[in-house]
């Protein structure tokens, strides 16, 4: 008689080591699988095994090494074995089964593979995969999966130290891409980037002194109606949203202005894609002394930013624009010295104060109120890719992006509100034809995956096109057939 052989396994996602196991096994007698119940499972491992007990046992009994599946609870002991007539029991060498070592036969694991390891490549490729949705607006963009797949994470206090040691990670890596940690740092905040805007507008700028704000665009604007809200000192320097700012006209208000101690711009005004040159604005800062506060929302993570260059004193961004990171974490990056002596500054704002938010970090490594979890391990993650990839890199794929959109663009007769030489190739404003209606335009695309963005531009009907995400020129192609083939449908 064939001596009965078990040989137990949980198999819940089964593999080549398992074949070589059971063939093993089978040189021994008949192999009766002792596959471990999905109750067992959820209480050992604490999970829902991928395949059923069920579907495991049918793969199992399809195998031609196997005599036999009986269900067996997560460790085998005498009894086990007499229930089911059992003369030998085979097991790798983690084996903690009770059983006389007459009985036991130890087997090496197959290298290179397990359930866990399986679980992981499967992890692996499912990060890989791209988008279905291509996200054609200026942030949120489209991101990774690898990124999305970084939200999920063991449940975590964000008092703990563990966590606290993230952000300061994220801080000092944030820094870095603009600025040399020995004399900047970052200050993050949950919230949407206006807050990061607001933060800074409400806590630099003295009861006694100015802002001048740059306000060539709906973010220039917003600047104002910040400082409107608050009460804060304000001239507003308007410039054309499609025409580089005339320096010589900013350099006499500057020098009429009394009491100005500020000086407000935004670098790619996200409402056309203008660049506005930080270098000019930065010389101007620096020839009448005022500290030069920066909304780089739409440029940080890509265009090259040196605030020391630039005489740059505080930088507004976000985590959903080119760092391809989820929305929800706003930061200032600023001088260090010029933060210490907001100490002096009573801020308006009590939750978006820079200089509590920024004492409270360097002292606890905390951020004062609860910050979004999930969101900065997606940020991680996404500075990690970005870090693979490097900034230049980035600013490359979204360069070529923008160039296959914009000649697609004079192809298809369309016409974009800024030229070349002053554009952030990152956001495109285009202009809407008259027989184009924009709701229309934007349900055809969604329903194929796209996602397109309304215009901003006052007095001009148009829509934007942003670049960035994890997208390529390729995307954009795609994005062009199809916007082709509506413009055919609606001649
Ligand atoms: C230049 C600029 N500033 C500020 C903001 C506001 O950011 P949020 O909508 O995340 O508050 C944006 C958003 O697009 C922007 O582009």
């Amino acid at each position: 008689m064939k001596k009965r052989v078990m040989v137990d396994m949980s198999a819940t996602l089964i593999h080549h080591g398992h074949i070589r196991l059971l063939k093993k096994a089978s040189k021994y007698g008949d192999v009766i699988v002792g596959l471990t119940t999905d109750e067992e499972i959820k209480k050992k491992k604490g999970y829902d095994p991928e395949l059923s007990f069920d579907e495991r046992k049918e793969i199992l009994e399809s195998i031609k090494y196997v005599k036999e599946v009986v269900p067996t609870p997560w460790l085998i002991d005498e009894a086990v074995l007499e229930k089911y007539n059992i003369d030998l029991l085979v097991h790798g060498h983690d084996n903690s089964n009770q059983v006389s070592e007459d009985k036991l036969i130890i087997f090496p694991r197959t290298e290179g593979i397990s359930s866990t390891i399986l679980r992981e490549r499967v992890m692996k490729a499912y990060a890989q995969k791209k988008s279905q949705n291509i996200l054609l607006t200026p942030g949120p963009a489209t991101t990774t999966y690898s990124v999305k797949l970084a939200q999920i994470v063991d449940d975590i206090c964000p008092r703990e130290k563990e966590f606290g040691d993230v952000m300061k990670w994220i801080s000092q890596e944030l820094t870095s891409i603009v600025a040399d940690n020995k004399k900047y740092t970052t200050v993050l905040f949950g919230g949407s980037g206006t807050a990061a805007v607001e933060s800074i507008l409400t806590s630099v700028i003295p009861e006694d002194k100015k802002v001048l704000i740059i306000n060539n665009g709906a973010y220039g604007e917003r600047m104002c109606q910040i400082s409107n809200r608050y009460g804060i000192n304000f001239s507003e320097f308007k410039s054309s949203p499609i025409q580089p700012i005339d320096f010589n006209k900013l350099e006499e208000v500057i020098k009429k202005e009394e009491n100005l101690s500020h000086l407000a711009v935004v670098h790619n005004e996200t409402t056309t894609g203008l660049l506005n040159d930080l270098n000019k604005i930065g010389e101007l800062a620096e020839k009448y002394n005022l500290d030069l506060i920066v909304d780089a929302m739409s440029s940080y993570g890509a265009i090259p930013i040196d605030m020391e260059k630039q005489n740059i004193k505080y930088l507004a961004a976000s985590s959903n624009k080119n760092l391809q990171g989820m929305a929800g974490v706003s930061f200032v990056i600023a001088k260090k010295e010029a933060l210490e002596k907001l100490k002096n500054v009573k801020p308006k704002s009590f939750y978006l104060s820079l200089y509590e938010q920024y004492n409270f970090f360097e002292k606890h490594n905390q951020t004062r109120f609860t910050p979004p979890v999930q969101t900065m391990y997606a940020l991680k993650q996404a500075i990690v890719e970005l870090k693979e990839e490097g900034v230049e890199n980035r600013y490359k794929r979204y360069s070529k992006s923008w160039e296959t959109l914009t000649q697609g663009l004079k192809k298809l007769g369309l016409q974009y509100v800024v030229d070349d030489k002053h554009h952030s190739k990152i956001i495109t404003s285009i202009l809407l034809p008259e027989n184009l209606d924009f709701d229309d335009l934007h349900d055809y695309f969604y329903e194929k995956g796209f996602t397109i963005y309304p215009g901003k531009v006052k007095d001009l009907n148009t829509f934007r096109i942003a670049n960035i995400g994890d997208i390529d020129y390729r995307d954009i192609e795609r994005f062009l057939e199809l916007f082709a083939e509506y413009l055919n449908h609606k001649d």
